[in-house]
């Protein structure tokens, strides 16, 4: 099935705007999710073997979901399951709608199978993602699997206001995910990123817990799980900060890595792409995200679960953040490049990888790479 893609429907796609494509693809499989034959059609061709992972509490049928920026409003989101994925992390929803960067905002690099964006956050906001997910939930189409939300802050709130602005999103959107990611790594938002020192992503965090307490009290529930997503281009020493706010702010875990705003050396003689301003995706991540995995692991001893991300294209770039300590992983540029059939076989690959190694199941090979 790759093959097929890569051969027959990667050249016709690619052929064409990206941004373009990205939307149609949406548009094709929010059609699909919402017809149950349609969903079992695709789930015949592509859904993945079972391989299950708990973390939260929460059962994972398989480790690989679809990272944040892909569906920011779950318009597709009974289609993801379908396509083999064991959660989706929707988003990043800001707390009011917005544009984003005009475009041209998207750009392939097809030979490196990477992929540069500066979409800057474009969303409908909290409130309209709210009520869409309200929507796949009254149409009983919500997937069986973990769904996390991604929130990044609205451009026009000042940085002393993000506390409030993110606070604002987990509110509005509590009800409807089983896990949130704080959002302070995006290269696309001016600033944002300043929000990763210590105290500033303290502020944020102490008040989107007081949100999530509240909420989880009115729901007579529990507190949701809140992730912290980091840059690839943080110092180990600016990582540590943010780990040590973990125990402080009872973070779930984190999220590693979003895109880079580096580029490999000699790229821009390559390929003039590589010049545009904004975050790298794809193959040149893989690397650095799976050094940051295994600094993170380290330094938490393993304590604190963390999901990994960053040009993961089979099961061996997948047993690799596996290895480094990842428990669960996410993947989005390698969809573009691979196709549909990517989430079966990254899954196929990791059972092969686990029975010969006589390993039982993917917790007991999270963090090998440390055990060596
Ligand atoms: C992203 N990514 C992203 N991350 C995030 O936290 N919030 C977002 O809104 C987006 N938006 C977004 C848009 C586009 C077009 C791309 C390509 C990526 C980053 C994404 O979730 C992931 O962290 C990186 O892309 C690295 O993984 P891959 O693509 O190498 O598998």
């Amino acid at each position: 099935m790759n093959w097929f893609y890569r051969h027959y429907v990667r050249p016709v796609l690619f052929a064409q705007d990206p941004e373009h494509i990205h939307r149609f693809t949406l548009d094709m499989l929010g059609w699909a999710g919402r017809h149950y034959l349609m969903r079992e059609a695709l789930g015949t061709f592509f859904e993945a073997p079972e391989l299950p992972v708990t973390v939260w509490g929460l059962r994972f049928p398989n480790p690989v979901g679809l990272a944040a920026g892909m569906d920011k409003e779950g318009e597709a989101l009974p289609a993801w399951e379908a396509l083999g994925f064991g959660h989706c992390e929707l988003g990043a929803v800001t707390a009011q709608p917005q544009p984003g960067n005009p475009p041209p905002r998207l750009f392939r690099i097809i030979p490196d199978e990477a992929i540069i964006n500066r979409m800057g956050f474009n969303n409908e906001g909290a409130a309209a993602v709210a009520q869409a997910l309200a929507r796949w939930r009254a149409a009983r189409a919500w997937p069986r699997h973990p769904v996390g939300i991604n929130l990044g802050k609205t451009k026009v709130a000042p940085l002393d206001q993000a506390p409030a602005d993110y606070a604002q999103s987990l509110e509005r959107l509590w009800p409807h995910a089983d896990f949130f990611v704080v959002n302070v790594s995006s290269p696309n938002t001016p600033q944002l990123r300043d929000l990763q020192e210590r105290e500033a992503l303290d502020e944020i965090l102490a008040a989107m817990q007081e949100v999530n307490a509240r909420c989880a009290a009115l729901a007579a529930g529990r507190p949701k799980p809140l992730l912290v997503k980091v840059a690839p281009d943080l110092s180990f020493a600016a990582l540590d900060e943010i780990v040590s706010l973990a125990g402080p702010r009872a973070l779930a875990g984190l999220v590693a890595t979003n895109t880079t705003v580096e580029r490999p050396e000699g790229s821009i003689d390559r390929s003039r792409v590589y010049a545009e301003s904004g975050g790298l995706s794809g193959r040149p991540l893989r690397k650095r995200s799976t050094e940051v995995i295994a600094h993170l692991y380290r330094q938490t001893q393993g304590r604190l679960p963390i999901v990994g991300v960053g040009g993961i294209f089979d099961a061996a770039d997948a047993w690799e953040k596996i290895a480094a300590g990842a428990c669960l992983l996410q993947v989005y540029t390698a969809l573009v490049y691979e196709g549909p059939g990517l989430v079966r076989g990254i899954v196929r690959g990791l059972q092969a990888r686990l029975s010969e190694m006589g390993l039982p199941d993917i917790p007991s090979a999270v963090g090998l790479a440390h055990r060596a």
